[in-house]
């Protein structure tokens, strides 16, 4: 298996390290030949060749099997126009891959109840959604710019959606819902914005290939606030790129910790990209505190959705849960008793336990 690997900036370096540890130990026993290509993105691709995505690393992830990525951005390019800064490298690598459906499971450990910022009784046995982020279209992609107005400068961003782009993100969450609790979320906006009524309407079409799955809709100012009161009501949520930035990071504090969440994103291939929901987080890089678990789990999703191992991806999340009944711990999911490491020695003991 060919696998392109952005380290990336901040943290992205050492979370990237222990993400190695786990596929040596994976390949070895699971007889899997992993070919690493490490490419540069973000800030250290900006400082070594003046562009965030340069043309060689997409040609080298377009051509591997997966790419697994770090983290980018960082205080030192936030001055840089927008569209040279790490996160347009971001952007375009998953439109440059046609990644458009992002899936980020929010999964709630049961070692790690009391880390979830919600009380015990909201959680009840624990919380397992799935949010379908669409990925390569709507606002963040949509026309942007700035003008003079009578009352100084304006600025505009655009949200378009067009149909084939909702549609084909509608299919991969319905295909999920089917094998999941056949129950499906649409979140969108549809009482105020024009493009989020032509997302429930596609929406809706989509659904009669699906009778089996049972689909409902929600805004997503009140999807925000029931994802607090009552998160278990939850299973399948599809939506928009901005409105799954939002939610997805809301949803990995009820698991406990943004450290913890993993992220695939697919396209029509097998071709994946593979990266935690957390960013580069520089206040804390290089000082072995950041929790390689996101990580990780985006390991096994790589090994699921590209590779077509069940067996080896769910060795990795077994080893993840070994680790934290054995009572291990970084800063971010730390409670008392139990045994605080250090980004090192997480990824040694999880690597070990496969
Ligand atoms: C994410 C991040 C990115 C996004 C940023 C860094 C561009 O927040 O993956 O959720 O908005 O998609
Ligand atoms: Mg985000």
């Amino acid at each position: 298996m060919k696998i392109a690997v952005i380290p990336g900036d901040g943290i992205g370096p050492e979370i990237i390290r222990q993400a190695y540890k786990l596929l040596d130990r994976v390949g070895a026993k699971y007889n899997i030949d992993f070919e690493y290509q490490e490419v540069l993105m973000g800030g250290v691709a900006i400082d070594k060749t003046g562009l965030p995505l340069p043309e060689e690393t997409l040609d080298i992830c377009k051509k591997s099997d997966a790419v697994l990525l770090g983290a980018v951005g960082g205080e030192k390019w936030e001055s840089l126009p927008g569209h040279l800064r790490p996160e347009a490298g971001l952007l375009a690598i998953r439109k440059g891959l046609g990644v458009f459906a992002n899936l980020r499971p929010a999964i709630l450990f049961k070692q790690l109840k009391s880390a979830s910022s919600l009380k015990e009784d909201v959680l009840g046995d624990g919380l397992d959604i799935m949010v379908v982020r669409e990925l390569t279209g709507g606002i963040y992609f949509g026309d942007r710019g700035r003008r003079q107005g009578k009352n100084g400068q304006e600025a505009w961003d655009t949200e378009a959606y067009s149909e084939m782009e909702i549609e084909r993100v509608a299919r991969v969450a319905f295909d999920i819902a089917r094998k999941r609790s056949k129950r499906l979320m649409s979140i969108d906006k549809a009482n105020v914005l024009e493009s989020s009524r032509l997302w429930r309407e596609v929406v809706i079409r989509v659904a009669q290939d699906y009778p089996d799955v049972s689909l409902s809709h929600m805004y997503v100012d009140n999807a925000a606030m029931q994802l607090v009161r009552n998160p278990r009501q939850f299973d399948v949520i599809v939506t928009s790129n901005i409105f799954g930035d939002i939610l997805s990071d809301e949803a990995s504090m009820l698991t406990g910790s943004l450290g913890m969440l993993p992220s695939a994103s697919l396209g029509q291939g097998s071709l994946g990209l593979y990266e935690p929901i957390h960013g580069s987080a520089p206040d804390i890089a290089g000082q072995d505190k950041a929790n390689p678990i996101a990580t990780i789990m985006s390991v096994a999703m790589m090994v699921r959705y590209s590779l077509g191992s069940q067996e080896a991806a769910r060795a990795i999340e077994l080893a993840v849960e070994a680790a934290l009944d054995e009572g291990y711990r970084t800063q971010d999911i730390m409670e008392p008793g139990m045994t605080l490491v250090g980004t090192e020695e997480m990824g040694d003991k999880i690597a070990s336990r496969i």
